[in-house]
């Protein structure tokens, strides 16, 4: 699959959910081929996390990524009614749960991949969710691009969170002017200067 064909049918059943709905906040076309291929490096008995299920567009894109093979992905969303329906309604290797990120993390445990797609985990909570990806596992960050913003909280929310990413010495971080701005972050396996 590349970037330039079709999405797989369960990323377009989750866009006809999300219309259906009124959802406007699912992941677009520049994200979610990406989530797919670095879900792909997830190695067997690896773990994925993904906060902010929405109507499950990537979720589906992550359970495309993985393909079948041996890695637990688990999707997080605080508006129980959105989880119930997409719980029901996403590919069966995604686990939803229902629940406020800021409340489950603690007791999720460590990831391989983070996608961090929601208020909380991201413009709050942010430590946290660092510290969740596991050394050798990489952060996802969209909606990233300060300019998109029009309220001055929400650029100095972004800014924040950018500032802490790239002062977080443990991570390695690349910003691309992709989509609505994207971020990743490799977690160091060892924070000693090479
Ligand atoms: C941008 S949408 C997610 C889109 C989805 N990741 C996708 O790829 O299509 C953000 C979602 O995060 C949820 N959310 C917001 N704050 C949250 C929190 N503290 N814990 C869990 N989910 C949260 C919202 O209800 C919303 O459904």
């Amino acid at each position: 699959m590349n970037a330039a064909a079709p999405p797989p049918p369960s990323v377009a059943e989750a866009h006809d959910r999300a219309r259906r709905r009124g959802f406007v906040a699912s992941s677009d076309s520049v994200v979610g081929p990406l989530l797919a291929v670095l879900a792909g490096a997830v190695p067997d008995g690896g773990r994925v996390l993904e906060i902010g299920t929405g109507c499950g567009a990537g979720a589906a894109w992550l359970a495309h990524g993985v393909a079948g093979r041996d890695v637990q992905i688990i999707s997080v969303e605080q508006d129980a009614d959105l989880a119930r329906e997409s719980s029901a309604a996403v590919p069966d290797a995604v686990e939803v749960l229902a629940a406020d990120i800021g409340e489950a993390l603690p007791g999720l445990g460590s990831f391989d991949l983070v996608f961090a797609d929601a208020e909380g985990g991201k413009w709050t909570g942010f430590a946290q969710t660092r510290d969740a990806v596991r050394p050798g596992g990489v952060l996802v960050l969209d909606d990233m691009d300060v300019s998109r913003y029009t309220s001055d909280e929400h650029r100095r929310t972004v800014a924040r969170v950018l500032d802490d990413i790239r002062q977080d010495q443990r991570f390695l971080v690349a910003e691309l002017a992709a989509g609505s701005g994207i971020v990743l972050a490799t977690r160091l396996r060892s924070t000693e200067a090479v």
